[in-house]
């Protein structure tokens, strides 16, 4: 959560700076702010509640030159939306802003005698107020002292104000990035702020102090002894975090699914089938495991309710989805003999996080599918395999979980495979029905039609219920969250038996009920449970493949897939889904990237 940038260069810290909040603002948007050291070396602030956009009106207005500053888009943990909630946060000498949350803030602020100070109600300005106290010129010492005191999850960056032109920071857990560039010296909490830039960064080692000058970055550890950290590179170009002629990012992230599916699947593929070489993930760890535990949060771990629905079946042990800001607080049964997948786009969901130390602790092999590159939990896990989706900036996940999907269902084929549940010919087939999801794909993203007219008839009503059997109702999951989360209409899925045991009480007049009837073996009886809800005067939208017969009258619209294999239909319907939350969003004319309350990482528990 909270977008952090810091600059110091030979340019306008100005403009680089708000361009990179407006970059980093899917992160949190509930205020933004710059400090900056001006040519007289004098530190200002500039902050308000609201978008960045905002704040660039005002910084505008001011045509301040400066050199040297940092940027803050906030999502609100301590304290409300308001001004002087928003970062940077003055405190004496020292301002400063913050990404995490610190969990002593309390104490600290009993400790320190802060109550007549603090200005906020932020655990940040606390942290501030505490550098303060321990600086005496020396920035690092200052830090290192800081660090020792600090419990809770933090990216900082701070501006002292008798060392112009200088930019330090300190991480724990919460992400942060940077890079030296002949633009200057940048550093973010994420690597959208940088790719106008560069090519290649660092991801700023835990613990470690970084000094930003006009002309080098250095790294220190917390005994002050400079370290070298480990470049990478950035393989996404900056069209991949541009809109690009959509009126929207999740638009345009919708449109990509097929490209990223292939990016994912392709590289991964040797004589038509999954092979995990490249990425050093061992067939033994397919072999040896006696079951699966799946751990994520939100859209993630509705992968992970579709991937226990697909491998269950077929590999015959036991297969496990745990949300995992329940897991990381539970005594899990997992252990040597355990297989856990994680599962996360950006790789820093804190519980998740939290989740895979506990899993690691227990003795289980851990296994990431990440989407961004040298993240914490693709960092931390035994074994990563990277979706290549590109940036996702639209806070509702759309290709992030098709990718996801695709790597699971790869690691259900090789591990079918490696455990000899599938003969070579069944994986080969099985590879072959996941790459024909793709045209499927692409058909559902031309077509459109009926999502739009849909849409219309949804934001007339309050409620929308999903229903599905078996990997159906997998999916249904995550069409209701992509509703709600960006069309504020209430929507809950059910399996579609169970909703007569006491759901079906909710279903009256035009309540409308998206059924997904793609499974084969349970077909007749979802359409049961169809003239269930109909003859309760529900408004039906059955979504099924095509060359399926239905009774007229049963459905009020009926969208139809191209024939695919049972197994693979998530894709195509996680189209139809996505679009059909978008035009509803779209039609109540809502922010549809930035819906409210949301952050796109949620990096505070
Ligand atoms: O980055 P992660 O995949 O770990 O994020 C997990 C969830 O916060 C995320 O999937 C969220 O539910 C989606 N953005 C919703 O569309």
């Amino acid at each position: 959560m909270c977008g952090i940038i810091g600059y110091s260069g030979p340019l306008e810290a100005g403009s680089i700076l708000l361009g990179g909040l407006s970059q980093l603002e899917y992160r949190g948007y509930d205020s933004a702010g710059i400090a900056y050291f001006d040519t007289s070396s004098k530190v200002h602030v500039v902050k308000k509640t609201g978008k960045v956009a905002r704040l660039k009106e005002t910084v505008e207005v001011m045509k301040a030159s400066s050199h040297c500053g940092m940027g803050h888009t906030r999502w609100a943990t301590h304290g409300g939306v308001s001004d002087e909630n928003a970062h940077p946060h003055r405190a004496g000498r020292v301002t400063l802003i913050h990404n995490g949350i610190i969990e002593n803030y309390h104490s600290l602020t009993q400790e320190f005698h802060l109550e007549s100070q603090l200005i906020s109600q932020t655990d940040s300005e606390v942290a501030a107020w505490v550098l303060e106290s321990f600086y005496s010129g020396d920035p690092k010492e200052a830090i290192r002292k800081l660090a020792e005191r600090m419990d809770g999850a933090y990216g900082f960056c701070i501006m002292f104000d008798d060392h112009p032109g200088e930019i330090y920071a300190i991480r724990n857990v919460s992400p942060l990035v940077a890079a030296y560039t002949p633009s200057g010296a940048l550093i973010a909490s994420d690597l959208t702020a940088l790719i106008p830039y560069t090519k290649r960064y660092f991801v700023v080692p835990e613990q470690h102090i970084v000094k930003l000058t006009g002309y080098k970055i250095s790294v220190f550890d917390l005994d002050g002894a400079r370290v070298m950290p480990e470049m990478l590179e950035i393989n996404w170009n900056m069209d991949a975090a541009m809109k690009n002629g959509f009126p929207h990012f999740m638009l345009k992230e919708i449109h990509e699914q097929p490209e990223a599916m292939k990016n994912t699947i392709l590289p991964r593929m040797t004589k038509g089938l999954p092979d995990f070489t490249d990425d050093g993930i061992p067939d033994q760890l397919f072999e040896d495991c006696r079951e699966i535990h799946m751990i994520a949060c939100g859209t993630a771990m509705h992968a992970g309710m579709v991937a226990k629905a697909l491998m269950e079946p077929v590999l015959r042990i036991p297969v496990t989805v745990s949300i995992a800001s329940e897991f990381r607080y539970e005594d899990p049964l997992v252990d040597e003999g355990t297989l856990v997948i994680i599962i996360s786009q950006s790789g820093e969901t804190i519980d998740t996080l939290a989740a895979l130390g506990l899993a690691k602790s227990y003795g289980a092999k851990t296994l990431a599918i990440v989407n961004v590159k040298g993240s914490t939990i693709a960092r931390e896990s035994d074994y990563v395999l990277y979706t290549h989706a590109g940036p996702e900036i639209a806070v509702a996940s759309t290709k992030a979980y098709s990718v996801q999907l695709a790597a699971l269902y790869m690691i259900s084929c090789r591990m079918s495979l490696v455990r000899g549940k599938f003969t070579r010919e069944q994986a080969e087939a099985f590879l072959t029905g996941l790459l024909d999801a793709i045209p499927a794909m692409e058909t559902m993203i031309e077509r459109q039609l009926e999502e739009k007219h849909l849409a219309a008839h949804l934001i007339q009503q309050h409620d929308t219920f999903f229903i599905g059997r078996g990997l159906d109702y997998a999916f249904s999951l995550e069409g209701a969250l992509k509703l709600k989360e960006i069309s504020y209409i209430h929507a809950d899925a059910y399996a579609a038996g169970e909703l007569k045991h006491g759901t079906i009480a909710l279903i009256s007049q035009d309540v409308p009920v998206i059924a997904i009837a793609t499974q084969e073996h349970v077909f007749a009886k979802m359409i049961s449970n169809v003239r269930e809800v109909k003859a309760r005067g529900a408004f039906v939208i059955l979504l099924t493949k095509e060359h399926v017969q239905i009774d007229e009258g049963l459905a009020d619209i009926h969208i139809k897939i191209p024939h695919l294999d049972d197994r693979f239909t998530v894709f195509p319907i996680a189209v139809i889904l996505q679009l059909i939350a978008y035009y509803a969003s779209v039609g109540k004319n809502l922010d549809v990237d930035q819906p409210r309350n949301l952050a796109k990482s949620v990096t505070v528990e």
